[in-house]
């Protein structure tokens, strides 16, 4: 999925030794679908050549201000920016940014651009924390400019501490996350999204689980997340993976691990309160086991199991006229009409409804297709067997539509 297509990005790079990490990061841009512009200071081009940066983003690298063609160059990529990356940012670019001092290319281009400008330091743990330094930060964000703190870690210097080039992935959630649509419906919301699968243990050793990954779960987290909601996952059994992959990109995100159904209802139940929207893309067991203190031992032919039959967590929960709740059906038979009578039985907004058996079954595999019903008895719509990542993007974009449509007062 390319998040950031059509989106024109220039790219300043000032001279720091994180100057290589940039290239990285003008790569995955422009992966991501971004037309990349890269502003280089004097000393930036110490660092790295430009021809590295031309060939990775396809565009003339700009290093002067005074070049000999009719280009105004400062002034015509800050009309054309979307958005403004300074990666890395030295001491030196963030004191002149704080101050309006425009005698370079890139300092110029900042003083000139209105487009959103996030900063991305990377220096010495001394040149940091240096308090002159701090209070510049400071008087930038005041100026609207986002901050990404940075890591702490091994320096290139030889020091131990704060000041490293973030990961790569982890720049990339920050402007995703700093992007946020301010016109979408989600923007500013508070999103509660459960995910994975519920582990119930049986004994000491053993447990009933199924075969969630938590891949669709985190695909909406990242979508609610890129329209500027608030987002809190409750995670129950997910593959490693996922994880990872979500935490690199989106590491303040909370996260509330549970293990069993009780657990997740727990935790949903005390959450709830304080979110406007309800979103179950987790797999809850309907059935737990009976648990045994001591490890039950291999002596019969037959072992019997007494299962319990669980709390539904999305029907338990009262629902209030003002918040939207969203569960998932994940069915092997009668799909449309099981995800409908979920739908009416337990009082929700949405169902987005999924196949489990076949070649298209949802469950633990990357791509889906699903049915989108909802309680306005507006066409079932279906998104045709995609990426989870696609099929997120799609179902939040109905989602807004069909809200904004039928309750335009809703999470207003
Ligand atoms: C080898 C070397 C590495 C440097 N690394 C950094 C750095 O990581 N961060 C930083 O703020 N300055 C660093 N500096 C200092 C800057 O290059 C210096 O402050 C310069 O004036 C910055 O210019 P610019 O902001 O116009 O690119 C480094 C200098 C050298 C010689």
């Amino acid at each position: 999925m390319v998040q950031l297509s059509k989106k024109n990005i220039v790219l300043c790079v000032t001279g720091g030794i994180a100057c290589y990490k940039s290239v990285m990061l003008a790569s995955l841009l422009k992966k991501e679908g971004a037309n990349v512009f890269v502003v280089m200071t004097k000393n930036a081009t110490k660092f790295v050549n430009p021809v590295t940066f031309k060939n990775i983003t396809k565009n003339k690298v700009t290093t002067k201000m005074f070049a000999n063609d009719d280009f105004v160059p400062h002034i015509s990529l800050a009309d054309l920016a979307d958005l403004v990356i300074i990666a890395p940012a030295t001491a030196n670019i963030i004191a002149k940014a704080s101050y309006g001092i425009a005698d370079d290319m890139v300092s110029t281009l900042l003083v000139s651009s209105k487009a959103p400008k996030f900063i991305i330091p990377a220096m010495n743990t001394n040149m940091y924390l240096n308090p002159i330094t701090q209070e510049n930060i400071q008087r930038l964000k005041k100026f609207d400019f986002k901050v990404l703190e940075p890591d702490t870690g091994m320096l290139a210097c030889g020091v131990e501490g704060v000041g490293r080039f973030p990961e790569i992935e982890k720049i990339y959630g920050f402007i995703l996350k700093n992007l946020g649509d301010r016109n979408s419906v989600f923007y500013n919301k508070k999103i509660l999204i459960t995910l994975g699968g519920t582990v119930e243990d049986i004994d000491p050793v053993r447990c009933i689980t199924n075969r969630s990954s938590g891949k669709m779960g985190f695909s909406f987290a990242e979508e609610f997340i890129i329209k500027g909601a608030n987002v809190k996952i409750i995670c129950g059994n997910v593959s490693s993976l996922e994880l990872h992959n979500f935490q690199k990109k989106f590491c303040d995100t909370e996260i509330q691990f549970v293990r069993s159904a009780k657990d997740m209802k727990e935790a949903v139940t005390q959450n709830i309160d304080n979110f406007d929207l309800l979103f179950m893309a987790s797999a809850v067991a309907d059935y737990s086991p009976e648990y045994s203190e001591s490890k039950i031992k291999k002596e019969n032919d037959d072992l019997v199991l007494k299962l319990r039959k669980t709390e539904d967590i999305l029907k338990s929960i009262p629902k209030k006229e003002n918040k939207i709740y969203v569960g998932f059906a994940a069915e092997s038979d009668n799909l449309i009409e099981n995800a409908k009578n979920k739908l009416i039985k337990k009082q929700l907004d949405f169902v987005i409804a999924n196949e489990i058996v076949g070649e298209q079954a949802a469950i633990g595999n990357d791509k889906a297709s699903v049915f989108i019903l909802n309680k306005w008895n507006v066409d079932i719509k279906k998104i045709d067997y995609s990426q989870k990542s696609v099929i997120a993007k799609s179902v939040c974009n109905e989602l807004e539509e069909l809200i904004k449509k039928n309750t335009p007062s809703l999470l207003k």
